[in-house]
């Protein structure tokens, strides 16, 4: 087998990706209402113009249709994508074949030969982490995955599967988790040192908090659907933090808060998948490259947000 160990180093390497969660779904991200193909293939197209190379998408989303509305897009360009999608471990699915005949059924959505990067979307009810890692490994040996990675694993999972892998010559590439300026446990519980330790990309999601970090919520004005409920406390407090980050983007040419959401990510060593709906969102977003906070103003945030938490 060749020398996989190299092959993670690609994740290292890039600073932010695109989330595609919202395409095609209509439950929670309101798909068709608020936007639709062409705007996403525009916040696609946008992207890859500013450099973004990164799609994460998953076989839930929009129930495969995010993976069919990437394929569609990625015979569209020219342009080199990195693709990353996510293996659901629905409770029917109770042996180790179920990874690689749902990856069939990505790269067939994906019109692709293979993925850089196929996750686990959440642990197993039904599979114990040994099991699924040796589905993972199975999708590496068909060269249907280039490298392998888990979502939503805390620690003491997350070494199961490095152990696993490692096992078998195979590095854990990622863990995908949730990661913001008002959720950073993470962070506190030690997650994301390990991940550098072991040399594992911490991938960010939810890294706006859904939008709520790009200051455009407030407690009078709430984010349409299930955000509303989700949201109306957090938006409550977040008042002096929505401040300090429109300060800090005055004292770097205009940057606005949710472009210092995503850098805040990127300075603590993580790769942050921000969604976006159309143009104009991805094309923020991507403000979020080529500049970097100071250590100062990374220690008022962290500062204020531990306050916040409280
Ligand atoms: N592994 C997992 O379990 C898991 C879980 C969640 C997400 N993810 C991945 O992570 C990606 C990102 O997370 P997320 O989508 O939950 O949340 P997010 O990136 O924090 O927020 C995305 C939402 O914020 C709003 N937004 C984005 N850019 C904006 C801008 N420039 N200005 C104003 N509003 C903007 C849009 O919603 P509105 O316009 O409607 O406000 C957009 O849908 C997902 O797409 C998915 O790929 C993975």
């Amino acid at each position: 087998m060749t020398d996989v160990s190299n092959e993670t180093r690609f994740l290292h390497a890039i600073e932010m990706g695109l989330g595609a969660w919202q395409w095609g779904d209509r439950v929670y991200w309101s798909y068709g209402q608020t936007h639709n193909d062409d705007d996403l293939r525009a916040a696609f197209e946008v992207t890859l113009e500013q450099g973004i190379r990164f799609v994460d998408t998953a076989e839930v989303y929009g129930s495969g249709r995010s993976e069919r509305l990437l394929g569609q897009y990625l015979k569209e360009t020219e342009q080199p994508v990195l693709v990353a999608t996510k293996f659901f471990p629905f409770p029917w699915r109770l042996t180790r074949n179920a990874l690689p005949n749902a990856l069939k059924g990505s790269l067939n959505r994906l019109g692709v030969e293979n993925v850089d990067l196929y996750q686990i979307h959440s642990p197993s009810p039904i599979l114990s982490t040994d099991t699924l890692m040796s589905g993972l490994v199975e999708c590496v040996k068909r060269g249907w995955a280039r490298t392998v990675g888990v979502s939503n694993f805390g620690q003491t999972r997350m070494l199961a599967a490095y152990s696993a892998l490692a096992r078998e010559n195979i590095p854990l590439a990622s863990n995908q988790v949730h990661y913001s300026l008002v959720s950073r446990e993470v962070e506190k519980n030690g997650t994301l040192a390990r991940c550098k330790e072991l040399g594992i990309r911490l991938i960010a999601y939810s890294p706006l908090e859904k939008g709520m970090l790009t200051g455009k919520y407030t407690p009078d004005h709430l984010p349409p659907g299930i955000r509303a409920q989700q949201y109306v406390d957090l938006l409550k407090k977040i008042g002096p933090l929505i401040k300090l980050m429109t300060e800090i983007g005055q004292d770097h040419g205009g940057k606005t808060p949710g472009q210092i959401a995503l850098n805040w990510c990127i300075c603590k060593g993580t790769l942050p998948i921000p969604g976006a709906k159309n143009q104009l969102q991805a094309q923020e977003n991507a403000g979020a490259l080529g500049w970097k906070l100071t250590e100062e103003e990374i220690a008022k945030l962290d500062e204020l947000t531990d306050v916040i938490h409280k």
